[in-house]
């Protein structure tokens, strides 16, 4: 695992935009296509915000996915796909066709068949979800996606989507809709965004390497594992 510590969560923000516009134009140079899973809460809005605005962006050719759901309307404010769409912009130049939401409207059961079928087709060639990146942000409790410590979805190695039920120690407290960690770990790279105090006992547990219950310690994608902190993440 890759760590880069940065001063606030705004230089957080502008890295973690250079990480995904990089990995974006390594992507469409070697296969015309840059597959790109969200992840939802609020960590990551202002490096969308960045995102949306820049007008270098491969937007045409990237597809764009989500790594979780709450199952609440697109325009609920819990929405993960409202929040990142409405911090994107979403911009011009992404094609609507090109982005494929977890349907949260649904239960979370049907979301969850409903997405893996998606997926599936999208995946086709590859027979696995195989992104070329995945965000996260880092739950105070270690979870990644809707992946909480003991939950569902964790030794799972062929179910692509997992309907989680609602959690009573995070909020929001409602049904979720996840990509299984299988999945997650079927992405070349995966980056973890983690800015603020609250976040840095998991963080340090995680960068300590010996707390196996956080979700976010069983993460081994295909390639690289970066992990992007704030200072007060980072517990400096
Ligand atoms: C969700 C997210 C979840 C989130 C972490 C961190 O749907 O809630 O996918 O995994 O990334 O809980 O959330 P914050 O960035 O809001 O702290």
């Amino acid at each position: 695992m890759r760590v880069e510590v940065f001063a606030d969560r705004e230089a957080l923000a502008q890295a973690a935009a250079a990480f995904i516009k990089g990995a974006a134009g390594r992507a469409v140079n070697e296969r015309g296509v840059f597959s790109l899973a969200l992840a939802g809460g609020s960590t990551p809005l202002e490096t969308y915000r960045l995102l949306g605005h820049d007008p270098a962006f491969p937007w045409a050719e990237t597809q764009l996915f989500w790594g979780d759901e709450r199952c609440v309307p697109p325009d609920h404010p819990d929405s993960n796909r409202g929040a990142a769409l409405g911090a994107l912009g979403p911009p011009e130049s992404l094609p609507p066709d090109n982005v494929h939401p977890i349907r949260g409207q649904l239960s979370a059961q049907e979301a969850a068949q409903d997405y893996a079928w998606r997926l599936k087709g999208f995946f086709a060639e590859q027979g696995r979800p195989a992104f070329d990146l995945v965000l996260l942000g880092l739950g105070p409790d270690g979870h990644v996606a809707s992946l909480f410590p003991g939950g569902p979805g964790l030794s799972e190695t062929n179910a692509w989507v997992i309907p989680v039920a609602a959690p009573s120690h995070v909020r929001p407290q409602v049904p979720r809709v996840s990509l299984s960690l299988w999945a997650l770990n079927q992405a070349r790279q995966v980056l973890l965004l983690v800015s603020g105090a609250a976040k840095a006992p998991a963080a340090a547990r995680l960068r300590g390497g010996e707390a196996p219950d956080l979700p976010a310690a069983r993460l081994r994608p295909q390639e690289e594992l970066v992990l992007y902190l704030d200072r007060d993440a980072a517990g400096d």
